[in-house]
């Protein structure tokens, strides 16, 4: 499917606003969907209205290689493009409370592998978004090694997605819970992790597992030939996953 290009379209949330209550409040959600994303939304438009060579670009595309845009262009995208990117993640990341559910098959077995238990990784998923000073996120992220790993970034920043694929995140700007919270924001991320749509968040596992495996085909790292082509030699180790291993292919 084509990704979305210029003008970019505010996307609808995937729940009623008052459906992640009481975890996360209606006026909250609908103040932080509607106004606030909204807003990366239109000064995202606005700033590429006057690149038309840059309008066919995906979100993606524009956000990867932020270095190569034009300087005057260069900060309104990484920080509306970046807003769009992590508000449209945080908030397809959500469903309604009643639905509470775990995470199951192969992402549960790839999240106790590499956090110990699921109860582990709420932990660390906590501890890090706690420790993020001021405004930022924290993300759950497919390295192109093919583990998973927990990182943060300050502002409307977003990882490196020419190194991992997002598949969960949390927005922890004040103006994500001040409102219901205030300035607690260990009972903020409490509440949220009872909200997460973990189906969506294994589909993107699935996908990103999928990408990687391509990334390394097309880079001529496959495996030898024949049924036993069950793992792919990972290569070189890379700066941020220094790690040279192999992973079980399906
Ligand atoms: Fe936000």
């Amino acid at each position: 499917m084509k990704e979305e290009t210029y003008p970019f379209v505010m996307r609808a949330l995937p729940y009623e606003p008052y459906e992640l209550a009481p975890c996360i409040s209606a006026e909250s959600t609908l103040y932080h969907h509607d106004r606030l994303y909204k807003a990366y939304v239109d000064q995202l438009n606005a700033a590429l209205a006057d690149y038309p060579v840059l309008q066919g670009l995906s979100l993606k595309e524009l956000l990867e290689r932020p270095e190569n845009l034009p300087e005057s262009l260069r900060t309104s995208v990484v920080r509306y493009g970046g807003g769009v990117y992590g508000h449209e993640l945080f908030f397809d990341s959500m469903q309604p409370f009643s639905q509470e559910q775990d995470p199951k098959g192969s992402l549960l077995e790839a999240i106790i592998q590499e956090f110990g238990s699921l109860r582990d990784f709420r932990e660390r998923m906590k501890e890090v978004a706690m420790n993020q000073f001021a405004s930022g996120y924290a993300w759950l992220v497919l390295g192109q090694d093919g583990t998973l790993r927990i990182t943060t970034t300050a502002n409307q920043d977003v990882p490196d997605l020419k190194r991992v694929i997002p598949i969960l995140n949390v927005d922890v700007w004040e103006h994500s819970y001040y409102l219901q919270y205030q300035d607690r924001r260990g009972d903020y991320l409490n509440a949220w992790h009872r909200v997460i749509n973990w189906r969506k968040v294994a589909r993107r596992y699935e996908e990103g597992l999928e990408e990687v495996r391509k990334n390394r085909l097309l880079r001529g790292e496959a495996g030898p030939e024949g049924a036993g082509e069950k793992f792919l030699f990972l290569g070189e180790p890379q700066e941020e996953f220094a790690r040279t291993e192999f992973v079980f292919v399906p």
